[in-house]
């Protein structure tokens, strides 16, 4: 006997008017189907049977890291349609749990306690009472409470669209049922479909025990069917990921101003300022401070590292204690060893900046390596490309660059070297030298009048 997951992804999902397929829109920056296919992985060592048709090599492809066992549903005929498709891979004594890649947000909590719960053999579903129920499935129950059936809005008489029970679309159930109840089922309803709903009336026909299970939080179940409903699980997403952090002991400062959209870890004491976006893989070290308005993408910071206001980081690491900003970019392919400081309108480009280097104002470093304590004055540049290639600049140890120096790489500076202001250097600098390029030439005028403008001639 096993467990196996059935994530129904097939539908082209019209509503989001979209040529993407709906299932591989983002929630806290990944598909939807992601989410879906890591809890399934959390559930069950068994690869989860994802249905797949409209779209199919695209999903493929998003999804090509995951054990999965793909079936394909070439025709779109509805949900129940879609788990008979499923049915060859399963053994009768398999038990059975349906998810939906557009319902990606149900938690682990939540389905653990449909399992434990449900007796064995009978059917678990998990339902929610909702405000505004419009456009799920509503759970039809008798006068002692049991579930009969779930009834469509687009089949709903106008009493039945009272009911505020709405059905998640997810089920435990058993092999062997849906071997048995599948082929029951038509699709004599208002869409066309074969619904997989109507196995709730085959479980009573059957004496099937019906067992509901409700979410801590409804918005779980939220479905996803359109770019409103798209955006309502991301806000409820990242309510929920930034309140996994405040417990963890993290500042946020405000929660209704953090997204994260990848796979962050976060340390101890760590301050979050306002309009932060996190993206990708994250990893922000014990006692770091993330100021206002800042976009980290790919990103690691060591311990005690403060990014300040309107800087952009991606694909760095950040050494302990470094600073970087006010509006600093630091590119992809850099690497800052402790104490560096990065400043104001500084762009930094696939270089490696050795320990307590500062390169504080309006500065242009891409291809270097630039040694330990050095000294990058206002509005150097490294001229690394030529038109068609890009060249290295190595800057050694304790070297002092005075301000509007620009290095034509590829360039070499020798431990300790001295670079007077206004350099164009053009050639390698030994150790310890000094290097002055401008003329000393300075003329003053004593008295200077100013051109007048000339009135204009009518
Ligand atoms: C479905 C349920 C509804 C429930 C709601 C919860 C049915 C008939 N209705 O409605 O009771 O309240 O989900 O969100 O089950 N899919 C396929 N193949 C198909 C049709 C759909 O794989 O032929 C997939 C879709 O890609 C989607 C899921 O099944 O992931 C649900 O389909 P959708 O058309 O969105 O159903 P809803 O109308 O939302
Ligand atoms: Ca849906």
């Amino acid at each position: 006997m096993a467990r196996r997951m059935i994530i129904l992804a097939a539908g082209q999902g019209k509503r989001m008017r979209s040529h993407l397929p709906k299932v591989l829109h983002h929630v806290g920056g990944k598909p939807l189907i992601s989410h879906i296919v890591q809890l399934a992985l959390l559930i069950s060592a068994e690869r989860p049977i994802v249905i797949y048709g409209h779209e199919g090599e695209k999903i493929k492809a998003a999804l090509s890291t995951y054990p999965i066992e793909w079936v394909e549903q070439k025709m779109q005929k509805g949900t129940a349609d879609a788990v008979q498709k499923a049915l060859p891979f399963l053994q009768a004594e398999d038990e059975i749990l349906i998810l939906y890649a557009d319902v990606p947000l149900i938690s682990l909590d939540t389905i653990n306690a449909l399992i434990s719960t449900t007796p064995k053999n009978g059917l678990g579903l998990i339902t929610a009472i909702l405000e505004d129920p419009m456009g799920y499935g509503r759970i039809k129950r008798d006068a002692a409470n049991n579930v009969i059936g779930i009834i469509e809005e687009n089949d709903a008489s106008a009493e039945e669209k009272k009911i505020r029970e709405i059905n998640s679309g997810i089920y435990w159930t058993t092999a062997a049922d849906l071997k048995k109840w599948l082929p029951h089922i038509t699709n004599d309803n208002a869409q066309q479909e074969f619904y997989l709903t109507d196995i709730l009336k085959l479980a009573v026909r059957d004496d099937v025990a019906i067992h509901t299970v409700q979410p801590r939080i409804a918005e779980e179940l939220l479905g996803i069917n359109d770019c409103l409903q798209l955006s309502q699980a991301e806000r409820f997403y990242q309510k929920t990921t930034a309140q996994k952090f405040m417990h963890q002991g993290v500042t946020i400062l405000d929660p209704n101003r953090l997204d994260i959209r990848g796979e962050v870890t976060i340390g101890k004491e760590v301050v979050i300022d306002v309009n932060v976006i996190l993206s990708g893989k994250v990893v922000i070290g014990d006692r770091c401070y993330i100021g206002p308005h800042t976009f980290l993408k790919d990103a690691t910071l060591a311990e005690g590292v403060a990014i300040k206001a309107f800087s952009h980081i991606e694909g760095a690491v950040i050494g302990a204690h470094a600073e970087i900003g006010p509006y600093a970019r630091i590119r992809p392919g850099t690497t800052l060893a402790e104490e560096v400081h990065i400043g104001n309108f500084v762009e930094i480009k696939k270089s490696e900046i050795q320990k307590k280097t500062k390169i504080n104002h309006l500065s242009y470093v891409g291809d270097a390596f630039v040694g330990e304590e050095v000294n990058i004055g206002a509005g150097t540049i490294t001229c690394n490309y030529d038109g068609a290639n890009k060249h290295q600049t190595v800057i050694g140890n304790h070297v002092h660059i005075g301000s509007d120096t620009q290095l034509v790489a590829p360039i070499k500076v020798g431990d300790n070297a001295t670079i007077a202001a206004g350099s164009t250097l053009i050639h390698d600098v030994p150790e310890n030298g000094l290097v002055l390029t401008h003329k000393l030439d300075m003329r003053v005028h004593k008295e200077w009048v100013r051109p007048k403008k000339q009135a204009e001639k009518k």
